[in-house]
């Protein structure tokens, strides 16, 4: 994990432009939002994901890039007043709290313009139709029928009593989907892949996505600001919809147990190749305690 980790630094630092380079707010407030924090669970899924299919790590540093960029616009915009008004991110000010908030809003416009730009320019031997496949699979994930539409219907649900599955179909969108499409950006790089592999591989990923937004809601709950790096109870005092509001703290931990187990099983059959993604599904559901 540590070595994706340096690899991603690197490929993040250098497909950002300059903090010099006209208009320089702007592309300082890109470079703060993206560079210097953050767990880099999606990237990491995308190495872990290409591993388990066989692909080299060279395949895999522009796809890994791509999503990080796309999460951390989805970050700036979620802090924004209009949306969850948060003012620490990452242990530090959100972007809007350093930059203002319309250089916040430019420069998660201009992070996600600049994801697709990277799979574009995708020099690692990936053929375009590969490359075309992964824009399609990131523009769904991110957009109106994936994190996007999962955020709109997050704002909505703020105040309401909702289901469990209007609850899961919220968190499936909001994260589920980025979190998808990195384990399927990763698989992707191998054309040809058995189809059964890649309905393992997207079984996996459901199901950790799903945990993933479950252990998020737990945290904002029993997780301190300090180790968070960004404030703690936040969803309470915005009376939003989370799976510990709904069915309390035990059940959200049961369930995201029950998924961790789901996960596994869908990598039944997979070599120790799949260890990383084993061992990601465990991280996201024990981290922090
Ligand atoms: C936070 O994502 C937003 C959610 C989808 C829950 P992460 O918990 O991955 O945030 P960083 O990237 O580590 O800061
Ligand atoms: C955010 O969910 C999901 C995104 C698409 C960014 P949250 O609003 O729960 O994320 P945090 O807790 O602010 O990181
Ligand atoms: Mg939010
Ligand atoms: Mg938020
Ligand atoms: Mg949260």
């Amino acid at each position: 994990m540590t070595s994706c980790q340096a690899r991603l630094e690197t490929g993040l630092s250098r497909w950002l432009p300059p903090a010099a380079t006209h208009p320089t707010a702007l592309h300082q407030a890109m470079r703060y939002a993206v560079l210097g924090g953050g767990k880099r669970i999606r990237p990491t899924l995308v190495y872990a994901s290409g591993q388990a299919v066989g692909s080299d790590r060279e395949q895999l540093d522009d796809p890994a890039c791509a999503i990080e960029l796309i999460h951390a616009y989805s970050l700036v915009h979620d802090d924004l007043p209009a949306m969850d008004d948060d003012d620490l991110r990452r242990g530090r000010p959100s972007c809007h709290k350093a930059f203002g908030e319309a250089i916040a809003i430019l420069a998660g416009d201009a992070l996600q313009t600049l994801g697709f730009y990277v799979i574009t320019h995708n020099h690692s031997a990936c053929d375009s139709a590969t490359r075309l496949r992964m824009i399609e699979m990131l523009a769904l994930a991110a957009g109106s029928r994936g994190m996007v539409g999962g955020q709109t219907i997050d704002l909505a649900a703020a105040g309401c009593q909702l289901e469990i599955a209007e609850l899961e179909d919220m968190h499936i969108h909001k994260t589920g989907a980025l979190i998808r499409a990195s384990v399927m950006l990763g698989a992707l790089t191998r054309p040809g892949l058995a189809e059964e592999t890649l309905e393992k591989l997207d079984h996996y990923a459901k199901c950790v996505g799903l945990a993933f937004q479950i252990r998020d809601d737990i945290l904002d709950v029993e997780g301190e600001t300090d180790t968070l790096g960004k404030r703690s109870g936040a969803d309470q005092s915005l009376e939003k919809s989370t799976y510990a509001a709904l069915i309390g703290l035990d059940g959200a931990k049961q369930r995201a147990n029950e998924l961790h187990e789901e996960a596994m099983d869908s990598l039944s059959g997979l070599d120790e190749r799949a260890d990383l993604l084993r061992w990601i599904s465990l991280y996201i559901i024990e981290r922090d305690r």
